[in-house]
């Protein structure tokens, strides 16, 4: 059984209601309940948070480490494209992570093509709307069941 963490960033908190055509009909409640029951199917726990501020986020990263999370699931919203804080925030932990982008950023504005995380991340998913979630977190499993990554009995 491993410990793991979805973070969600600025404004996701607003899924479902916010730009639809561009982010889905799916709330970030619905999101996390399916993920929820994705990892417990799994033997695994996943705690999940959303914040509009970078402070707390990188806090929660911060707590990962000390609660032994072993992989962390990050859809950094508008910080992606600004945050070196919380870029570092993963660096310094150390904890692998995998990025989640609804929207394929790479189809859209020049400001969002750029990400602070891509190059860091274990991998990247981006495109596929709430259906991202579920498929980093299936990779995740896959990590886990090929790699030594801590787990909270060690
Ligand atoms: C997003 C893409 C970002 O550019 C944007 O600022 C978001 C959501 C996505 O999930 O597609 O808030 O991360």
């Amino acid at each position: 059984m491993a410990k793991l963490l979805l973070l969600n960033g600025p404004n996701l908190n607003l899924l479902g209601q916010r730009e639809p055509d561009i982010y889905g009909a799916t709330t970030l409640a619905d999101i996390e309940t399916a993920c929820q029951a994705l990892a417990s199917a799994q033997g695994h726990e996943l705690d999940c948070a959303q914040s509009n501020s970078e402070s707390d986020l990188i806090q929660k990263i911060h707590d990962a480490r000390t609660a032994g999370v072993a992989y962390v699931v990050i859809n950094p919203a508008g910080f992606t494209h600004s945050s070196v804080a919380l870029r570092d925030a993963l660096l310094a932990t150390g904890i692998p992570f995998i990025e989640v982008h609804l929207s394929n950023i790479h189809k859209r504005e020049a400001f969002r093509q750029h990400s602070y995380f891509s190059d860091i991340a274990e991998g990247v998913i981006c495109g596929f709307g709430a259906l991202g979630y579920e498929l980093a977190l299936r990779a995740v499993f896959q990590k886990l069941g090929h790699s030594d990554a801590r787990t909270s009995q060690t």
